[in-house]
């Protein structure tokens, strides 16, 4: 029998919703890619020496207990006995604005609770178990969000087929700032869901619009043009103002870039407050002083194209290698 690793890591990166939130959900195409923040998750055997907190893989970053009811759901989907461990969380990547905080949260879990019992899940398994957890904080999730952090890299998602590695011909130089405001998804999906229900005839042709903006922008990134990128990420920002899901705060965030030279800038994720992106292909550091100077976090971040196609066969060797077990 494999001995038991004394600890267990679990990495996952956080994500940016370059076009397309909320119509996703409607089974429109949405573009998406994973980002150099990361959560990761740390499971020992309970009671052992291994003192988690201390022993946590990133320095730096908060840590945390995992959310009971997440890892109850996750011991349930790998079979490991939730009174046999001890878990802790930590990240770099800011919570609940929109950069899929839970996803990767669920993810970083599920790998750790693996690589603790001995199994070696396929990319497949894993983002169909972190699925199931992002149901407890989101309710119905369109599955971008676990599907672009199991698989990294940026992918067009489309409801019910393969995800799709996007070609880039060059990295994509983002810059992100977070609102003051709290939010949860759960309440702008909910809220949307209501509105569409009462008038769909309203809320299909602007769906139909910003699938129409995902296409175009995979052409975009497809030959580098980032004024035209620019132009499509500023009309997806109206749209989803037109649809009730962005805020005073969140609009005056994107005029801020506009007028700071970013070429384009949107809500990403839910809305109702949370981040934006910005696409900045000038100076950078500038827009992230722009925003610190009016009480705005920023970050710069680069868009990378997938490191390996989603149907390549995933198996377990890959999956120790990515991820780290100590005994
Ligand atoms: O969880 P967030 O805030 O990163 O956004 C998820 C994207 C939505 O389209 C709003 C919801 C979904 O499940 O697709």
């Amino acid at each position: 029998m494999q001995a038991r690793p004394k600890l267990a890591c679990g990495t996952a990166p956080g994500k940016v919703i370059l076009l397309g939130e909320h119509a996703v959900v409607y089974g429109r195409t949405a573009l998406a890619a994973s980002i150099d923040r990361h959560v990761e998750v740390a499971v020992a055997p309970a009671g052992g020496p291994a003192r988690l907190a201390a022993l946590a893989c990133s320095a730096d970053g908060t840590h945390w207990p995992v959310p009971v009811e997440a890892l109850e759901r996750a011991t349930a989907l790998t079979g490991v006995n939730i009174a046999d461990i001890e878990t802790v969380a930590s990240a770099n990547l800011p919570f609940s604005v929109g950069l899929g905080s839970s996803a990767a949260l669920s993810v970083a879990l599920i790998r750790a609770l693996a690589l603790f019992s001995g199994q070696s899940p396929t990319d497949t398994e894993v983002c169909a178990h972190a699925f199931e957890i992002e149901k407890l904080f989101h309710g119905f999730p369109s599955g971008i969000d676990n599907t672009v952090v199991t698989y990294g890299g940026l992918l067009a998602f489309r409801h019910g087929a393969t995800p799709r590695p996007v070609a880039l011909r060059k990295p994509v130089p983002l810059v992100v700032a977070i609102g003051q405001t709290a939010r949860e998804t759960q309440k702008t999906v909910r809220g949307l869901r209501q509105r569409w229900e009462a008038d769909p005839g309203q809320y299909e042709p602007m769906f139909d619009e910003i699938d129409g903006l995902a296409g175009a922008a995979e052409s975009a990134l497809s030959t580098g043009d980032f004024a035209r990128l620019g132009k499509l990420m500023d009309a997806n920002h109206e749209l989803l103002r037109r649809m009730k899901i962005s805020t005073e705060e969140l609009d005056q965030m994107v005029s801020l870039a506009r007028r700071s030279g970013a070429c384009g800038a949107k809500l990403t994720g839910g809305g109702g407050g949370g981040a934006i992106i910005c696409l900045c292909d000038g100076d950078r550091q500038g827009l992230v002083d722009a925003f610190t100077r009016s009480g705005w976090q920023a970050f710069s971040t680069d868009i990378s194209k997938a490191e390996e196609t989603i149907e390549s066969g995933d198996d377990g060797e890959r999956f120790e290698q990515r991820h780290s077990a100590r005994a």
